[in-house]
């Protein structure tokens, strides 16, 4: 059975992504790589408000995500914990055998920059992991206020995860400061799952230079070497490859601005349908995620029938809670391709689902 995902990553691609994959392979050392590598490079710094490098890597995001870890800390990293991916972060650096310290918030709460500044204060640490969008709870945190906070410490590299917050609305990597930017690519750029994007700052990638035992796969002076050629470290998943081309010459058909306007408006006309549905954002409104929009589920919904009901009858999925909030909030995604139309179509389907729940 074929349905369309609106759950917050992956997400839906589109036919034309999909064909945009399905083309002969060529060389990674060939010219026509180095061609297709290079000319990506324009619109993936302007999407990271960059000049430096935008790498291409060949995981999910965890890989730079885990990468950035062996690539920095040498000392002790903070770890901001808000949700289940931040959570996750001090578990994964533990396990590379890293001292690291836990900064933690109830979920559904944003990072605070003053306890930020508090605890980093106190002295030790050489680096900070920071979700920018905690997409377990639909909580976005104000980043212009971290960075400012971390601009404060000039001996701490900040590892920003933005993987359901880039393209969705501008992250300025170098005004802001950000040592290392990752994403990856099932969630606003609505590709298949695979590719990771990083962009990592000239005095990070000095330093990666000086922490010994940080791997080969996702050594960042081996993506840069390699991206001075054009290329990747190792074999990249070209057909992803394409497709990320593909969506990037979209991005730049419909214009950044344009598309960030259109995410922040289908968010606002999903965060309606819920309040006028009886159901209270998870995180406090001003926090909202703008890729996505948690809701607590405040009328007790039986939340796997309401998908089954969906899916079966109306060929779309919602998520329905992540982790310790399964079945106590759902999650609706507005990433992506998604437009006025296919939202429409979204709500006027969970209406419909939702009568017929409480028929
Ligand atoms: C904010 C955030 N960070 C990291 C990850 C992990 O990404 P991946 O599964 O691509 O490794 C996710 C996945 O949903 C995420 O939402």
């Amino acid at each position: 059975m074929s349905y369309k995902l609106f759950i917050p990553g992956p997400v839906a691609v589109s036919e034309k992504t999909l064909r945009a994959m399905a083309q002969p392979m060529i060389g990674h050392r060939s010219a026509d790589f180095i061609a297709l590598y290079e000319a990506m490079q324009p619109t993936l710094q302007a999407l990271c408000y960059t000049q430096d490098p935008v790498y291409l890597a060949t995981s999910s995001a965890w890989g730079v995500m885990e990468g950035a870890l062996r690539n920095l800390v040498a000392k002790k990293v903070l770890c901001c914990m808000n949700g289940a991916f931040s959570d996750k972060w001090l578990d994964v650096a533990t396990r590379l055998g890293k001292q690291a310290g836990a900064l933690r918030f109830e979920w559904g709460q944003p990072v605070d920059p003053a306890a930020l500044r508090a605890e980093l204060a106190k002295g030790g640490y050489d680096a900070v992991t920071l979700i920018h969008n905690e997409t377990s709870t639909g909580t976005m945190s104000d980043l212009p206020a971290i960075m400012a906070v971390l601009r404060e410490f000039p001996d701490v590299f900040s590892i920003v995860d933005t993987v359901s917050s880039f393209s969705v609305l501008p992250i300025k990597k170098d005004e802001l400061g950000i040592d290392v930017l990752l994403t990856g690519t099932q969630k606003a750029l609505a590709l298949p799952p695979g590719l990771a994007l990083v962009s990592v700052s000239r005095r990070a990638l000095d330093r990666a230079a000086t922490v010994p035992d940080r791997g080969y796969y996702f050594d960042f002076v081996e993506f840069h070497k390699n991206h001075e050629k054009g290329m990747t470290p190792s074999t990249p998943v070209i057909p992803l490859i394409y497709a990320l081309k593909s969506k990037l010459d979209e991005i730049n058909a419909e214009g950044a601005e344009a598309r960030y306007a259109r995410h922040a408006r289908l968010n606002a006309t999903v965060r309606q349908w819920g309040a006028a549905r009886g159901f209270k954002l998870f995180p406090e409104e001003r926090y909202g995620s703008l890729a996505l929009n948690c809701f607590a589920n405040t009328r007790e919904i039986d939340l796997p029938a309401l998908n089954k009901i969906l899916k079966t009858e109306h060929h779309l999925v919602i998520d329905g809670g992540y982790g310790k909030l399964k079945g106590k909030t759902f999650r609706i995604s507005n990433m992506g391709d998604e437009t006025d139309e296919s939202i429409a179509a979204l709500t006027r389907a969970l209406d419909a689902t939702l009568d017929k729940l409480s028929a």
